[in-house]
């Protein structure tokens, strides 16, 4: 088992498959953001190498991040490769969803479990301002082709002030009167260049919930108020499907945290807001054998920092959320 020194199991490990993304929301990274030559990230050998040391270090759960996860060449075969790892219970994916009419069946033949399915508004001029070109058709196809292929399907918003916190907000919970889905409000996160623009536009859980308790009517809190994961569920009436919360900002869960992150250059990230990064591709490209590459692994897992210092304004700066994987 991989433990950190609070007594925390990190058994969770988000992998960012790829930097590179097909849109560019507006609170993830710049327009002209420029993306790490191929040659540094991991290779599929590498990472696999990498997975099937953090399976026999106890690591039960995958998700796969980008940037856009569904880019990177070769997806659906390291999905494949990873369900099939020895240890891995369970395999996720973190997508846009652009991409998903195309590759939801062979992902789900290939092992995949689950997606969260990025969409931040339902209203198509919106959705274009918020991800700089995308198309809101696009990704109702990627959530169809991934029910089709019997994906399980959580959908993320990430509000932002004077974007998507007015109406949008209420046509994305009314979703849940219809649907058995999970509908989730992320609160932004301030990273490296994009986080002055973060800072401003963040709207807390409070004002999201009364904003939709005042459109939708009350919202019944599931399961007494526990965390599901990273967030708090709630219920209109008559929903079948849940309203969730993921209040990084306002309401840490660290202490509940089991994750671990490797990010597409190879570097363990031991928390997504906190800068302190583990090398493991040099080690691994110098020829490190495995008990030296586990060893590494377990020794960076035990200093993983307490969780983030938001409040004190320590704020990471060293990459944007596209290279860690959200
Ligand atoms: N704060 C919170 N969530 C973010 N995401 C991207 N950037 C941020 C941010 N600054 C979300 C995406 C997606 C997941 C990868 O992380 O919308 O749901
Ligand atoms: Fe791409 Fe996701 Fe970042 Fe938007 S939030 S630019 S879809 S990686």
């Amino acid at each position: 088992m991989a433990i950190d020194r609070f007594g925390r199991n990190i058994n969770y490990l988000r992998i960012s498959l790829t930097d590179r993304c097909n849109l560019r929301c507006v609170y993830c990274m710049p327009e002209d953001m420029t993306f790490r030559p191929r040659a540094e990230l991991l290779q599929d050998d590498e990472m696999m190498r990498l997975v099937h040391l953090f399976a026999g270090l106890g690591f039960r759960k995958i998700r796969l991040t980008g940037g856009e996860p569904t880019v990177r060449a070769n997806v659906v075969d390291l999905v494949r490769q990873m369900a099939a790892a020895p240890g891995i219970e369970k395999v996720a994916m973190t997508t846009n969803g652009l991409l998903l009419d195309r590759l939801a069946r062979p992902l789900a033949e290939a092992g995949l479990q689950r997606v969260n399915i990025s969409i931040d508004t339902l209203d198509p001029d919106r959705f274009k301002k918020l991800t700089r070109w995308g198309r809101v058709e696009d990704v109702w196809a990627g959530i169809r082709a991934a029910e089709a292929a019997g994906l399980e399907i959580k959908l993320n918003a990430v509000v932002v002030r004077n974007y998507n916190d007015g109406e949008d907000l209420i046509d994305l919970a009314r979703l849940t009167l219809h649907q058995p889905w999970q509908v989730r409000f992320i609160e932004m996160m301030p990273f490296g260049d994009v986080a002055d623009f973060q800072l401003a536009g963040v709207v807390s859980e409070e004002e999201l919930r009364a904003k939709i308790a005042a459109g939708l009517g009350p919202l019944r809190p599931v399961n007494d108020g526990q965390l599901d994961g990273e967030a708090r569920l709630y219920q209109l009436d008559g929903a079948p499907g849940t309203i969730g919360f993921i209040s990084s900002v306002t309401q840490p869960f660290c202490a509940s945290c089991n994750r671990a992150r490797l990010t597409a250059d190879g570097r363990l990230r031991l928390c997504l807001l906190r800068e302190k990064e583990v090398d493991l591709l040099s080690p691994l490209r110098d020829g490190a054998d495995d008990d030296e590459l586990r060893h590494i692994i377990t020794d960076g897992i035990w200093w993983k920092p307490w969780g983030h210092q938001l409040a004190q304004d320590v704020i990471p700066l060293n990459r944007v959320m596209s290279e860690i994987g959200g």
